[in-house]
């Protein structure tokens, strides 16, 4: 993995938007798969900076989302796809029906995903995929466990977990338990990963994704068998490695 340590964050987010900018300018109706959390925060305010000054063009663009919380419609403020609107569909020339998305409010989980997968096989692979670690080392929502997940599922979200994604609820029993997320073999089809992680928070599983033994004890460690995935770090996350 092609590992890069920055000073800042806002260094980080400007070289996440080179990426992007680099995949849309070879191939204007790029893929692009997207995460949220705190992480990509930065990155999506770069790249509607470049949308603005005309260096980055979504006209042609399609969206797949890594996950959404099951049980949660889209116009939640609380949903991922509320999430992406503000962060970023708001501001870049993204057509609507180019978003892709798990559809948090299906009853049928199972069939959501088969759904979710079956849209991303037609339409991808994914050219560039946008990742945040879980201090336990999750991706998306692909939990440590003994087995991990190919494709797209229903996951039970880890302890760990809820207790980190608290923060963005009133009540910690507010936070959903379960989530629809793409599994790690979908993850790992994309052609080009990008894996960011800032804080000192994230050392640890910094240190389990990059030297640790490959495994389902750290999900983000089976990144190290793609070839072609880039990890930005600042210098809290990359303290321990
Ligand atoms: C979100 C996602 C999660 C986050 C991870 C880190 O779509 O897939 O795996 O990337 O939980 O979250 P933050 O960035 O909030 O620390």
């Amino acid at each position: 993995m092609n590992v890069k340590v920055f000073k800042t964050q806002a260094e980080i987010a400007a070289a996440a938007a080179d990426f992007f900018c680099e995949v849309l300018l070879k191939k204007p109706n790029a893929v692009l798969g997207l995460s949220t959390g705190s992480t990509p925060m930065l990155t999506y305010e770069a790249l509607a900076g470049r949308s603005a000054a005309g260096l980055a063009d979504f006209s042609a663009v399609h969206t797949f989302n890594l996950d959404e919380y099951w049980g949660i419609a889209p116009e939640d403020e609380q949903s991922y796809r509320y999430f992406m609107q503000k962060r970023l569909f708001d501001k870049v020339n993204i057509r609507p029906e180019n978003i892709h998305f798990p559809d948090g409010l299906a009853e049928d989980a199972q069939a959501e995903c088969a759904r979710y997968e079956a849209e991303l096989a037609a339409l991808g692979p994914v050219d560039l995929q946008l990742l945040g670690i879980g201090r336990n080392g999750h991706i998306g929502f692909n939990e440590p466990a003994e087995k991990m997940r190919a494709k797209c599922f229903c996951a039970e979200l880890a302890e760990a977990t809820i207790k980190a994604n608290r923060r963005f609820f009133a009540r910690e029993e507010d936070v959903p338990r379960r989530a629809l997320t793409m599994g790690l073999g979908t993850i790992l089809s994309a052609k080009k990963i990008l894996m960011i992680a800032t804080g000192e928070n994230k050392a640890g599983a910094v240190y389990s994704m990059l030297r640790g033994e490959i495994s389902g004890k750290c999900p983000a460690s089976f990144l190290r068998t793609h070839g072609d995935a880039a990890v930005l770090l600042d210098e809290y996350a990359a303290a321990l490695i």
